[in-house]
C-alpha cells in the first residue's frame, strides 16, 4: 500500500496535480459473486456496468487516457464457462456501447494478442477501433488477452525484423516502445488496482515503470467514480521525482 508523499510537491501544485493516463486492474469481480452466492459471471457481468461508469466519469476528473485490464494471457486457465461468458460480456459491452461511445467521444483500443480471440470478437475490436478513431475526449484502452510478457516477446520479434531489414541499426527505447501494442499511448502514470491484492500480474511491465501505484480493498464491480475521485486526490499529494534529486 502506497500512501501519499511529497507535501512540498502538493503545496506548490495545489495538491491538484491529476494523472493524465490512469490505467486499472480491475480485480475481484469473482469474489463479489461469491460473496453473495451468484455465479463468478454475475460479478463479471455488474464488472462491465462499472466500467461503463468509470468511462463516463473519467473526462470530468481530467483523466485523458484510460487504460483497464480485462482479460489476462493467464485467464485462460479459468473454466471454459468462465472464458466463454467473459468473451460474451467483451462482445455485448462493444456492441452496445458503440454508439455511446461515439456520442461521447471516446476514442477505444485494444492491447494483447488478437489472434487466439474469435473471429466475431475481432472483427468487432477492428470496427469499434475504427469507428471511434476521430474521437479526442477519452482515450480508452482495453487490454485483453494481455500479458505484459507476450507483448515483449511479440515487440522484440518486430524490433528484430526491423533491424534485419536495416531500419534499425542500434535500437533504443523509443524504438522498442514503438513495436509495443502501446505504440503511440502516453505510459501510465498511476496504476490502481482493486480487490486488495498487491501485484501487478503481468500488466504493463515495461510502460509502467514510473507508474505510482495504488491498491484499494474494493472489489471491482464496487468501485465507483468516488472511489476514483478520492484516488486521483491523493495522486495530487505525491511527489514524482523520476530519479532526479
Ligand atoms: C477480475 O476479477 C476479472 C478478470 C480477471 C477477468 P476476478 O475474476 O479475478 O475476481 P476474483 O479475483 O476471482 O475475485
Ligand atoms: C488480473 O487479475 C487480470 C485482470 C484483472 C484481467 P487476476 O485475478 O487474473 O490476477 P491474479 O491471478 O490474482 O494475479
Ligand atoms: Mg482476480
Amino acid at each position: 500500500m502506497v500512501f501519499a508523499r511529497g507535501a512540498a510537491n502538493a503545496a506548490a501544485t495545489g495538491g491538484t496535480t491529476r494523472p493524465r493516463h490512469v490505467a486499472i486492474i480491475m480485480d475481484g469481480n469473482g469474489r463479489w459473486a461469491t460473496e453473495r452466492s451468484w455465479p463468478r459471471l454475475v460479478g463479471h457481468r455488474r464488472g462491465a456496468e462499472r466500467v461503463k461508469q468509470i468511462v463516463r466519469a473519467c473526462p470530468d476528473l481530467g483523466v485523458d487516457w484510460l487504460t483497464v485490464y480485462a482479460f489476462s494471457t493467464e485467464n485462460w486457465k479459468r473454466s471454459a464457462e468462465e472464458v466463454l461468458g467473459l468473451m460474451k460480456i467483451f462482445r455485448r459491452y462493444i456492441e452496445r456501447e458503440a454508439e455511446g461511445m461515439s456520442a461521447e467521444g471516446v476514442r477505444m483500443r485494444f492491447i494483447g494478442g488478437r489472434e487466439r480471440l474469435d473471429r466475431k470478437l475481432q472483427d468487432l475490436m477492428a470496427s469499434i477501433e475504427a469507428r471511434t478513431a476521430g474521437n479526442t475526449r477519452l482515450n480508452l484502452t482495453v487490454a485483453i488477452n494481455y500479458g505484459g510478457r507476450d507483448e515483449l516477446v511479440r515487440a522484440s520479434t518486430r524490433l528484430a525484423q526491423k533491424i534485419a531489414e536495416g531500419q534499425i541499426v542500434k535500437p533504443t527505447e523509443a524504438d522498442l516502445a514503438d513495436c509495443m501494442d502501446t505504440a503511440g499511448h502516453p505510459d501510465p502514470d498511476l496504476v490502481i488496482r482493486t480487490s486488495g491484492e498487491t501485484r501487478t500480474s503481468n500488466f504493463l511491465p515495461w510502460q509502467a515503470a514510473y507508474a505510482e501505484y495504488e491498491f484499494t480493498p474494493t472489489l471491482w464491480p464496487d468501485f465507483t467514480p468516488a472511489h476514483l475521485a478520492t484516488i486521483l486526490d491523493r495522486y495530487g499529494l505525491r511527489e514524482r521525482r523520476f530519479g532526479g534529486a
